[in-house]
């Protein structure tokens, strides 16, 4: 009966979760579920937090340039890479590092490691930036959306203020 009894509880959160739309397979062991993407209430709660000028920076511009990203990237914890590597944990990792992904030699001779102001030249002019970089993207040359878009890769990366 005990038995039955949590069978029963755990299919009725398994449930939950999935009509919580969240993604992590509930897989049947104890191990709680990888953490969901922060929602838009915890992103705001968490930017004051944040150095300036991200603390203040305009989120929902952040999310719509990210647009422009999100067809190489992924910013959960555990994302695929795509075209792009997966962006979890970006922010104080050396460039290029990530062992699962193919980078250029023209990144992994950088050697830099990423913050905010290096982010923010990168995204500028990728191929300025590093000549011979596989990302092709054109850059964005407005500064204001530069900020609001690292904001925004922040708060969905984790990155510890
Ligand atoms: C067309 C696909 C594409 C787009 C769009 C794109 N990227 Fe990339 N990104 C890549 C590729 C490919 C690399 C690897 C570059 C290399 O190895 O030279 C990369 C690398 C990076 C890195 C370095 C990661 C590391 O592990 O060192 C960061 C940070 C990054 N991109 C951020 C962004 C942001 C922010 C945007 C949007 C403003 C963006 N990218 C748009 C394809 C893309």
């Amino acid at each position: 009966m005990h038995s039955l009894g949590s069978t029963f509880a755990a299919a009725a959160l398994a449930a939950t979760l999935a009509g919580c739309g969240n993604s992590n397979p509930a897989g049947g062991s104890a191990s709680p579920p990888a953490a969901s993407p922060p929602t838009e209430a915890e992103m705001e709660a968490a930017q004051p937090a944040l150095p300036a000028p991200y603390n203040t920076a305009d989120l929902a511009n952040g999310a719509a340039k990210f647009a422009l990203c999100a067809s190489c990237h992924t910013l959960a914890e555990g994302g695929p890479s795509m075209t792009g590597p997966n962006l979890h944990g970006v922010f104080g990792r050396k460039a290029a590092s990530l062992e699962t992904f193919h980078y250029s030699d023209a990144l992994k001779a950088k050697g830099w490691t990423w913050d905010a102001g290096r982010l923010d030249t990168w995204i500028t002019d990728p191929k300025a930036d590093v000549p011979g970089t596989k990302m092709t993207f054109v850059g964005l040359s407005d500064s204001k959306d530069r900020t609001d878009v690292i904001a925004y890769v922040m708060l969905q990366t984790g990155y510890k203020p």
